[in-house]
């Protein structure tokens, strides 16, 4: 029987990625969440298109486009972030509305920096997303060297090795705890249903049922709301999403994906860890 491979991410995002796909359907689940197992194969009529089985990988979240970028799943729930940091050719199919936070661009509370106007070289940005933060810094025109780390990155304008950082931030305890300001919005965040842009056209019929499946469960949030007050600068979504295009697979598709900037641009979601 075919299978329908799908690469989930491991980590903090799981949880809700499993239990939007158990609402749409598909499952049981749960016994994802407390294996080491990586791949899971369902049994028939565990949800989804009859005739087709479901395999899910466990995949670290930065890895997932890369799984599906060669085929090793033909679907896989990933970042934005990721996705526009990595920018693989792969196909955004959906928002999965899960996953939701925000990447900013912060300074320590103390800063005389309020604004990006303020900015003068030579300033040094701390972040684990070097692509995006140096496309950000170029569009606003803000002169910086970025350092590019892998974690705890709040700690780098606490020890002088950064002016700011560019990082995600969900509940805000991470930059509250550790004196820091935000100052701009590079991007909001949220968790996409990607594909492999070829073999989402040979599994077609599975994945337009997933899809319909998903859709009906998907609680659809405008990624900008609540985001910009109080002055903060907040690039938009076209240019964010102005990564690559990708055949014209999937794009638009799906949910929050309106924007002119958003026609067959790269795949977008949730948080990475
Ligand atoms: C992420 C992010 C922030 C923190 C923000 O780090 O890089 O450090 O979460 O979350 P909060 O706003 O809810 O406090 P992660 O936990 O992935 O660890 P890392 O620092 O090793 O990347």
């Amino acid at each position: 029987m075919p299978a329908l491979s799908i690469a989930l991410p491991k980590g903090r995002v799981l949880e809700s990625a499993v239990e939007l796909l158990e609402r749409a359907g598909v499952g049981p689940l749960d016994g994802l969440l407390h294996s080491r197992r990586l791949i899971w194969d369902l049994p028939a009529g565990a949800g989804g298109t009859p005739g087709y089985v479901f395999r899910f990988v466990l995949a670290k979240p930065w890895d997932v486009p890369t799984y599906v970028e060669y085929g090793a799943a033909v679907l896989g729930l990933a970042g934005k972030d990721v996705l526009v940091e990595r920018e693989k050719p792969v196909a955004e199919l959906m928002d999965l509305g899960v996953g939701r936070c925000r990447m900013v661009l912060a300074v320590p509370a103390g800063s005389p920096v309020r604004s990006l106007e303020d900015i003068h070289f030579p300033w040094r940005v701390a972040t684990k997303y070097p692509h995006v933060a140096t496309r950000f810094c170029q569009r606003w025109g803000v002169q910086a060297e970025i350092i590019n780390l892998q974690g705890s990155i709040e700690v780098a304008p606490l020890v002088g090795l950064a002016d700011a950082i560019v990082d995600i931030t969900e509940t805000g305890t991470t930059l509250r705890e550790n004196g820091l300001r935000v100052i701009a919005e590079v991007l909001p965040v949220s968790t996409r249903l990607i594909a492999n842009p070829v073999l989402h056209k040979v599994h077609r019929e599975a994945v337009e049922q997933l899809s319909a499946q998903l859709r009906q469960v998907v609680q659809v949030v405008d990624p900008n709301a609540g985001h910009a007050a109080g002055g903060i600068t907040t690039w938009s979504r076209g240019e964010a999403d102005a990564g690559h295009s990708v055949g014209g697979t999937g794009g638009a598709a799906g949910t929050g994906d309106s924007s002119p900037g958003a026609a067959g641009h790269l795949a977008g979601v949730g948080r990475e860890r």
